[in-house]
């Protein structure tokens, strides 16, 4: 007989990913992902194919060219980057390095649900600080802090609401917090934000040795099947990430597709440009059917519908499935990605013959 699992891991309740397909449908409508409405850079796809593939040899573990690359297009030291398997892999191997059994890892209510799950893979317990207006606040954030919070995270813009905290807010944050606990900026949609006074958090990493900023491949690049993402932090978290991590975690076919991406800043361009002008289609023309929309600075649009699940049933006869929203603890609305212009324009008409 097997031993029975760890018994913290049969606490974690299963991620569930955007649903892609409807039965008898078959086309569908995807806005359940946060992927990006342009799809990849057909750069990108020629840089694949143009690519010898050494199947049978290892990639290169230490994501060399890559974090050149990186370290080219946004001014950071290479020596101070780590890629990983999506954002993803790097959240689970923070709480994997930093929260141990019986640690706190805190995050604002709303906050990214991949969080809870890697908190409670490692037998630490997830902590929530309240939301004022479905955004972070620092206030609440800093009053949950216990000896035994080991981690903050922090989406930025949040994922699903929407919103975000200004550089100021998020500099505060860290002044504030004590310097043992490290705060980890996710900014997985920072490339999509419009703000002003926003910033992705390098500043911080460049001041403290205590921050860690995670960036993906996933939102703008629209590279989300190839599974990519990389932090920025100090030198003394990057060994440990490089201890934590696979050898080989990295595939070579989604090292090649990220020097690849970073050329075609044009393609990141365009995907920025068609997602302010359609987020604001959107708000505009589900704010004049009524609906409450929560102002966002990421490729989706947080929405709230009352009986949500009514909506949703409506949504999914026409095609189009966008996510439920239980499993953050708002029931009654909908998250919807930005997509195509047609896409975009079948959810207003479908909401448009929907009876409230
Ligand atoms: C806030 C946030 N962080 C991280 C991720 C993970 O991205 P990936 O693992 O694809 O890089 C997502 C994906 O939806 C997200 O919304």
């Amino acid at each position: 007989m097997l031993k029975l699992a760890r018994p913290e891991i049969l606490k974690i309740e299963p991620y569930k990913p955007g649903t892609s397909k409807l039965p008898g449908k078959k086309e569908v409508i995807k806005l359940s992902s946060n992927e990006n409405a342009l799809g990849i850079s057909p750069k990108v796809v020629e840089a694949l194919r143009a690519w010898e593939p050494k199947l049978s040899r290892y990639p290169d573990g230490a994501c060399k060219a890559l974090r050149q690359k990186l370290g080219e297009t946004y001014g950071l030291n290479p020596e101070q980057l780590v890629c990983g398997v999506g954002s993803d892999e790097l959240i689970g191997l923070l709480c994997h390095a930093y929260a141990g059994v019986g640690d706190e890892v805190l995050y604002s209510q709303h906050g990214f649900l991949m969080y809870p799950i890697y908190t409670l893979r490692m037998g630490a317990v997830p902590v929530k600080a309240p939301e004022k207006n479905l955004t972070a606040d620092v206030e609440a954030l800093l009053a949950a802090v216990t000896p035994r919070t080991r981690i903050v995270f922090l989406a930025n813009p949040n994922n699903p609401t929407g919103s975000y905290l200004s550089k100021d807010k998020v500099a505060y944050l860290r002044k504030k917090l004590p310097q043992d606990i490290l705060l980890v900026l996710d900014a997985a949609y920072c490339e999509l934000v419009d703000a002003d006074d926003f910033s992705e958090g390098n500043e911080l990493v460049n001041e403290y040795p205590n921050v860690v900023v995670l960036r993906t491949f996933s939102k703008i690049f629209g590279m989300a099947s190839l599974r990519l993402g990389w932090s920025y932090t100090s030198p003394e978290i990057t060994d440990i990430l490089n201890r934590a991590r696979g050898p080989f975690n990295v595939s070579m076919s989604a090292q090649v597709a990220g020097i690849a991406a970073l050329n075609d800043q044009e393609f990141i361009k365009q995907s920025k440009a068609h997602n302010t002008k359609w987020r604001n289609w959107l708000a505009t023309e589900l704010e004049k059917l009524g609906y409450k929309v929560y102002p966002s600075q990421g490729n989706f649009l947080l929405v709230e519908f009352g009986n949500a699940a009514a909506v949703d049933d409506h949504l999914r006869d026409q095609g189009i499935i966008v996510r439920r929203m239980e499993g953050y603890g708002l029931p009654t609305t909908l998250r919807i990605t930005i997509g195509k212009e047609n896409e975009n324009k079948a959810v207003i008409a479908a909401l448009s013959s929907y009876k409230k």
